[in-house]
Parts: structure tokens; C-alpha cells; sequence
């Protein structure tokens, strides 16, 4: 065993790719038939599969819960070969079961992978997350801004009226007032209903017509989102939240004791990292994977933060070896 050898990601983000693809396309057998927890463990176990197959010596940071309440890829498993440089792995093997089981957009398969000790081990709590895309001053917009103050500064900083600005927010009844203070501006919200992950990301890509995210979601989907960005550019800000002491506890676990700080991308993932993401359902980000007979064809978008470098691949395979 080799954990100190290096983090070539060059050479490990097509194996990323694999691993991505599979979860995809084994949660697709799953999508619109109204099983949530099915799709989810079918996804579970490609990736940890394909996952086992790669030299590294990894460790998800960044998975499925707890080892009581998730047999596979819980938080501290070892995955890999063993024969390889020591890795961080965050991954949400379908982020956004809901979205899959009712067939609804924008379901994808999610992992990062950077050296160890790179990124935050997030606990499994809500975090408030704030972000922006490419091409703005540091700190344009803060989580100590009022929602309408947000959108104000972003659109000086766009050079358009606050009336050309488009925010993604969770559709969650939590954020009526975020809601309602956007919508003073006259800027548009876009509200989905799951998968923020995806959410952060369209900020990154002008084609998705998103200017900035913010609300409260998942803080382990957090750091994924900040894997993304890093990646793709653009900014985003987190702060842990916790309505209990059990919730403490479990940032304590985590390593965490300063409850109240504000994270920055930067914060969270410290080093270079390689993302890969497939589509699951059809989303403004990724295509559904397709079916037709005796074929699955997916496409993954697949990054490398050193360099910037965005692929997209298309990968068809016989049903049979799926
Ligand atoms: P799942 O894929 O686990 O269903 O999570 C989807 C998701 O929408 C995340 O993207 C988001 O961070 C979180 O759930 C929001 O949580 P909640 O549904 O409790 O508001």
C-alpha cells in the first residue's frame, strides 16, 4: 500500500467518470416508479462497486450517514484498492431521490475526490448556503446580507437592474421570507423542489439563466456544491445550522468547534479536487441517461479544478452488462 503517493488527478478523474456512470445507470432502471429508497441503494452499490475497483486509498468524508444507518459508503469507509495515493471522497450517490422516483427534472449521480485532509467533514445538518458564479469580486455578496440586499449587490456587480437577476431557491416552506425579500427586488426565483447540489451548480453556467443560489439544504450537499465550483468558478458561502443538541454532537464528531463560522468554498475543499456528475432524469445541467433496446446511454460532466477543464462524456453500454 501506497497512501502517500500522489494525487494524480488526471489520471484517477476517468476513473471518477466510471464511477458516476455506473450509479446513473443503475438508479435509471428506477426512475418514475415511486421508490425512493430503491433507486437510492441501487446507486449506492454501483458506485461502491466501481469505487472498489480504484487504485486509491480512499475514505468518504463525505457519504451516505452514519456506519448504523447506511451499511455502505458511510462516513469513514475505506474504499479503493488500497494501492494508491490517500483521498478524500464526498459523493451522493443520487442526489435527489424524490426527483428520481417521481421522474422529475434534474437527478444526478454526484462524487468529488481530492488529497486527504481536503475537505470539510460536514456533518449531517442543514447548512445556509449563498452562491454565485464566475467573474465577481471576492465577497460581492455575504450570508450577513439581507436576501433583497443580495440580489442588489449582485446586480451593481452584473451591471443590470435587480429585474434581470434569476435566484434558485428550494421550494421549502422555510423560506417564505428568503422568497419574499427577493421577490421585493423584482428579481426572478427559480424554485425547484429538490437537489441544490444541481442548484449551485447552474450558477457556474450562464446557459442555465441562474444568477445566484441561496437557502438552507443539506450541508454534506454543501461541500459537494463547493467541489463543483471549484471546478467550474464562482463563489459560495456556508454556515452549519443546528436545532439540537444531537446536531451539535454531531459537528463535534466531526471535528468541528467553532458552530457559528462561515464557510468559503475555499474553506471547504482545500485543495485541488476532480468532480464527476451524471445525469439521471433530464435537467438543464445533465441529460436523462437514455434507454432504448438493449442500450443505456449517459453523459457525465466530469472536472478538474488544477486546470479548469470541463469534459462532458457520453457513454453507451448493452443493458446486458449493467
Ligand atoms: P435526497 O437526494 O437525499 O433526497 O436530497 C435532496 C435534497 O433536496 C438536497 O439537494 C438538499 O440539500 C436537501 O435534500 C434538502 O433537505 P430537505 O428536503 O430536508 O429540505
Amino acid at each position: 500500500m501506497n497512501t502517500d503517493a500522489a494525487f494524480q488527478d488526471r489520471m484517477l478523474s476517468l476513473g471518477l467518470a466510471r464511477v458516476s456512470e455506473a450509479a446513473a445507470l443503475a438508479s435509471a432502471k428506477l426512475v418514475g416508479r415511486g421508490d425512493e429508497k430503491a433507486a437510492d441503494q441501487a446507486a449506492v452499490n454501483a458506485m461502491r462497486t466501481q469505487l472498489n475497483m480504484l487504485d486509491i486509498a480512499g475514505v468518504v468524508v463525505i457519504g451516505e450517514g452514519e456506519r448504523d444507518e447506511a451499511p455502505m459508503l458511510y462516513i469513514g469507509e475505506e474504499v479503493g484498492t488500497g494501492n494508491g495515493p490517500g483521498v478524500d471522497i464526498a459523493l451522493d450517490p443520487l442526489e435527489g431521490t424524490t426527483l428520481t422516483a417521481k421522474d422529475m427534472p434534474n437527478a444526478i449521480t454526484v462524487i468529488a475526490m481530492g488529497p486527504r485532509g481536503s475537505m470539510l467533514h460536514a456533518p449531517d445538518v442543514y447548512m445556509d448556503k449563498l452562491a454565485i458564479g464566475p467573474g465577481y469580486a471576492e465577497g460581492v455578496v455575504s450570508l450577513d446580507m439581507s436576501p433583497a440586499e443580495r440580489v442588489q449587490a449582485l446586480a451593481a456587480a452584473k451591471g443590470c437592474e435587480c429585474e434581470d437577476i434569476t435566484v434558485c431557491v428550494l421550494e421549502r416552506p422555510r423560506h417564505d421570507r428568503i422568497i419574499e425579500g427577493i421577490r421585493s427586488t423584482g428579481a426572478s426565483i427559480r424554485l425547484i423542489t429538490d437537489g441544490d447540489v444541481a442548484g449551485v451548480m447552474h450558477c457556474a453556467d450562464p446557459g442555465t439563466g441562474i444568477d445566484m443560489y441561496m437557502g438552507e439544504g443539506g450541508a454534506p450537499e454543501g461541500v459537494l456544491a463547493a467541489a463543483a465550483l471549484k471546478c467550474m468558478g464562482g463563489q459560495i458561502f456556508g454556515q452549519l445550522l443546528f436545532r439540537n443538541d444531537d446536531e451539535r454532537g454531531r459537528a463535534a464528531k466531526a471535528g468541528i468547534t467553532n458552530l457559528n463560522r462561515v464557510y468559503a468554498r475555499d474553506d471547504m475543499v482545500t485543495q485541488d479536487v476532480i468532480f464527476a456528475a451524471t445525469g439521471v432524469t433530464d435537467g438543464s445541467l445533465l441529460p436523462a441517461v437514455h434507454r432504448e433496446p438493449g442500450w443505456l446511454t449517459c453523459e457525465t460532466l466530469l472536472m478538474r479544478s488544477r486546470t479548469g477543464s470541463v469534459r462532458r462524456m457520453s457513454y453507451k453500454t448493452p443493458i446486458s452488462s449493467t
